[in-house]
């Protein structure tokens, strides 16, 4: 296989870009996020790619679930605001206001347009991300005019 043109190619999928957050206990994580797709209907399934060696897949995997804050067109600087992980002081994340989860107590951000919770299900760990799938417990419209923030959209990259 060419690595280039695998390189190429596999940045063709595209992508939005999500902060998930996760609650267990006392401890808080966050980290934005872009491996994420719908993975069935009924029962509602997601499946997100979280990172082995991250702290928010360990507390994914402590705490059972998560949430996915969907950030809107425009957001990019909130995005980049999670490249390192999350931090919850006087009650914002990393700067930003937030308000728990009603199912999982996971952090939400009150900026984001919309979210949803997830109950884990399955995990495979394959890669150096896991795959985590889970079934959308709960969910939050804020902004019903906002367009996702796509990967495209900011110049980055995720992949290959
Ligand atoms: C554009 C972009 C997309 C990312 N997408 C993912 C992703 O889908 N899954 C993931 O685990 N990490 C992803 N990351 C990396 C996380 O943002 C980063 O590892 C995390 O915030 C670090 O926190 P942690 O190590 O404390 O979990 C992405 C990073 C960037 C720059």
């Amino acid at each position: 296989m060419d690595e280039k043109i695998r390189k190429h190619v596999l940045r063709m999928i595209p992508y939005a870009l999500y902060v998930a957050t996760a609650r267990h206990g006392d401890e808080v994580a966050a980290a934005t996020i872009s491996w994420l797709s719908q993975a069935s209907f009924q029962p509602p399934l997601v499946m997100a790619a979280l990172k082995k060696d991250g702290y928010l897949y360990a507390l994914v995997r402590q705490a059972g679930g998560f949430a996915v804050n969907v950030l809107g067109s425009g957001q990019k600087d909130m995005a980049a605001a999670f490249f390192r992980g999350g931090r919850l002081e006087d009650g914002k994340l990393n700067g930003y206001p937030v308000e728990p989860g009603p199912v999982t107590a996971a952090p939400l951000l009150v900026d984001a347009p919309a979210w949803f919770e997830v109950r884990v299900t399955d995990v495979v760990e394959r890669g150096d991300h896991a795959v985590v799938v889970g079934e959308v417990v709960e969910v939050g419209l804020r902004d019903p005019e906002a367009r996702p923030l796509l990967l495209s959209e900011t110049g980055w990259h995720y992949g290959g």
